[in-house]
C-alpha cells in the first residue's frame, strides 16, 4: 500500500457514486467497473435504468456478452435470463426447473441531475433522499455548461486532494485558472458535517483567465475560491467574483456577485483508476449557450492538465527513493482523508 493512503484503504460503500451520465446508459449493454466490481447498466422497456452483477451465476461469462429482451438480460452463453431484481426468472435448458440459487446482485439506480447514481452499499440501506441535492438546478436565471466525464489512472483520492488544494491552479492552470493570489495568500479551512472547505478571498486583482470575458465589472475584482469536498467524493468548486470592495468573508455576498460551481463527482474504478464527472452552474448569462460550451472547453483543457499532474503523482507516490511530505497547502486534502478513513472504518466494524 502507497504510504499516504494508509488508513484510506478501501472504498466507502454505503454511498452514492454517479455511474455516468444519463444519456450514456441506454437500450444496450454497457459494462463497467465500480469499486472493482464488474457491473452491466442498461435500460429497461420504460427507459428504467437497471445495474447488475456483470457475471452469470452459471459459468460467469459477463452478462454484458449477452442480449436484452423486454426489461431482463439474457446470457449469452446458455440463456439464464434476469430481471430487474437480479433473479433468474427462464431457464431456457430445464423450463421446469429453473435453478433456485440463480440470481445476480441489483445495485439501486435513480437518475437525478443529469447523471446516473449507484448505491454500493447493501441495497436495503439506500436512500435516494441522500443523493445531493443541487440548489438552483431549475431556475432560469441560472446556466449550466454540458456535463464531462473522463477517465484517470491515479488514485481516487489523488483527485479529492487535487480538488481541495487552490493554490495548484497558479502552476497547472496557468492559461485559466491562475491569477495573482492563488500562489500565496492564506488558506481557510473549515470542517463540515459530512467534509471539508478550504476557502480564501483574493482583493483587488485581475480576474485570470477564464472568467474575464464573463464578468460584467473589471478589469480588477475580488475573488474568493471556495473548494469543498463532501463524503464520499464529491467537490464543489465555487468561484465568486465580485466588483473590487464588495467580497470579504465579513460581508454578505454582494448582489452583483458573479458565481460559478463547479460540481466534480469522483468514483473509484478500483484503487489506481477513477471516473471524474462534472458540470459547471453559474448565476449568469443563463441562456448564452456559447458561452457554455466556452466553458466547458476551457474546463476540458484544464482538467485534462489536472489528470497529466494526477497520473503521474499515482506513478511517483508508488516510488519511495524518499519520502513524501505535506506542506500547509494539503491541510485541507489531510483532514479529508481522516474524515474518510474513519468513516470507512465505521462501516465496517
Ligand atoms: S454461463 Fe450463463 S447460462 Fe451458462
Ligand atoms: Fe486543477
Amino acid at each position: 500500500m502507497r504510504p499516504d493512503l494508509i488508513g484510506s484503504e478501501g472504498f466507502l460503500r454505503d454511498c452514492w457514486y454517479v455511474a455516468g451520465r444519463s444519456e450514456d446508459i441506454g437500450r444496450e449493454l454497457t459494462a463497467r467497473m465500480i469499486m472493482g466490481d464488474e457491473i452491466v447498466f442498461f435500460r429497461g422497456e420504460s427507459g428504467e435504468p437497471i445495474a447488475l452483477e456483470d457475471a452469470c451465476p452459471h459459468r460467469k461469462l459477463p452478462l454484458s456478452r449477452g442480449k436484452i429482451e423486454g426489461s431482463n438480460v439474457v446470457c449469452g452463453y446458455h440463456g439464464l435470463t434476469f430481471d430487474c431484481t437480479g433473479e433468474c426468472v427462464i431457464a431456457p435448458t430445464q423450463l421446469d426447473n429453473p435453478p433456485r440459487r440463480a440470481a445476480v446482485h441489483s445495485y439501486p439506480v435513480e437518475d437525478r441531475w443529469g447523471f446516473l447514481w449507484i448505491w454500493m452499499g447493501a441495497p436495503a440501506k439506500a436512500s435516494r433522499d441522500d443523493i445531493i441535492s443541487i440548489p438552483n438546478f431549475d431556475n432560469p436565471d441560472w446556466g449550466k455548461t454540458p456535463k464531462g466525464a473522463m477517465q484517470m489512472a491515479c488514485h481516487y483520492l489523488y483527485i479529492i486532494d487535487n480538488l481541495l488544494d487552490p493554490s495548484h491552479v497558479a502552476w497547472v492552470h496557468l492559461t485559466s485558472f491562475a491569477g495573482a493570489g492563488t500562489d500565496s495568500r492564506p488558506l481557510d479551512l473549515e470542517e463540515t458535517e459530512n467534509g471539508v472547505i478550504v476557502s480564501r478571498w483574493i482583493s483587488d486583482e485581475p480576474a485570470p483567465p477564464y472568467y474575464q470575458s464573463m464578468l460584467p465589472f473589471g478589469p480588477h475584482c475580488d475573488r474568493k475560491q471556495h473548494y469543498e469536498c463532501r463524503l464520499p467524493s464529491t467537490a464543489i468548486n465555487m468561484s465568486v467574483y465580485t466588483p473590487t470592495g464588495e467580497g470579504g468573508a465579513d460581508k454578505p455576498l454582494s448582489p452583483n456577485a458573479f458565481v460559478n460551481i463547479s460540481y466534480n463527482f469522483i468514483t473509484p474504478i478500483d484503487d489506481q483508476n477513477a471516473m471524474y464527472f462534472w458540470f459547471q452552474h453559474r448565476n449568469m448569462h443563463a441562456d448564452d449557450a456559447a458561452l457554455s460550451d466556452r466553458m466547458f472547453d476551457g474546463a476540458l483543457m484544464a482538467f485534462n492538465e489536472d489528470k497529466d499532474v494526477l497520473e503521474q503523482v499515482q506513478r511517483g507516490m508508488a516510488t519511495r527513493k524518499t519520502p513524501y511530505l505535506n506542506l500547509g497547502l494539503d491541510a485541507g486534502a489531510m483532514r479529508f482523508r481522516t474524515r474518510i478513513a474513519r468513516a470507512i472504518k465505521e462501516t465496517a466494524a
